[in-house]
């Protein structure tokens, strides 16, 4: 079965079907899904989404373009609320130069700081990167991000940047992205890395593969991401979906 790596159910694109698409996700072949929190306000929503589903666990930290509302306050409480035992990673954190809202010395200081809570927290980091290529790597290189581990998220950079991810084990979050025709250089990273380092990703409600492009998205669609990946990898559906799985539940600890 599915699983779901980066999802954002707690966005008001779900409020009027919320529980009723949650609760459709195992007779659709989702069996896990890691709600990521981005902004201060969601914090909160996705706790609730993991107190209440059981197959629902949550990532926990600030998006770059909400880093202005980082406080020492606010990281305690990401800490805390990170240490409950359906918190599987920080995320989601990183550099944002494409919407560009925050200063990049302040996106960088809370990235940092971050990642340092997670190395605390023993946690895994889910790695938001627009735009921002070289000052990613070089941070996730100062930092030894290869130490704390993770997912670049959404990954949209070269094969050669993939290289660099992949060679401190880092893991290639792919998603509709990916069914775009128009998605060469990401076809051929998924070509290039190995099965065992990719995750299944939406980033619901936004980025629906084809042919729901342009649709809200949400996790039972990934199953055209798999099919993709399927294809370009020459193998069947059911074997990227079960490694895929094996990969996530590895890298967030899920027994
Ligand atoms: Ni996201």
């Amino acid at each position: 079965m599915i699983f779901e790596s980066h999802a954002h159910y707690d966005d008001e694109a779900f409020d009027f079907d919320r529980d009723q698409l949650l609760s459709s996700m195992k007779e659709n072949g989702v069996e896990t899904i890691v709600n990521v929190s981005a902004s201060k306000k969601s914090l909160d929503r996705v706790n609730e989404l993991m107190k209440n589903y059981s197959f629902i666990y949550g990532a926990f930290g600030l998006h770059p373009d909400e880093v202005g509302d980082m406080t020492d306050e606010l990281l305690e409480k990401i800490r805390l609320f990170s240490r409950q035992e359906k918190a599987v990673a920080i995320g989601e954190i990183g550099l944002d130069y494409y919407w560009d809202k925050e200063h990049h010395s302040l996106q960088k200081k809370w990235f940092e700081a971050q990642a340092q809570l997670a190395r605390e927290e023993k946690l895994p980091i889910i790695v938001h990167s627009r735009e921002a290529a070289a000052d990613t790597l070089d941070m996730v290189k100062g930092f030894r991000g290869g130490e704390i581990g993770g997912v670049i998220h959404c990954f949209s950079y070269t094969k050669e940047m993939a290289r660099e991810y992949l060679n401190m084990g880092f893991y290639l979050g792919i998603g509709g992205v990916v069914t775009f025709k128009n998605a060469r250089k990401l076809k051929e990273v998924v070509e290039y890395a190995p099965l065992s380092s990719l995750l299944l990703e939406t980033d619901c409600p936004y980025l629906a593969p084809v042919p729901n492009r342009g649709k809200r998205n949400n996790s039972i669609y990934l199953k055209y991401v798999a099919q993709t990946i399927a294809e370009i990898k020459q193998i069947s559906c059911e074997e990227v979906i079960e490694a895929t799985r094996q990969n996530a539940r590895k890298m967030f600890h899920i027994q």
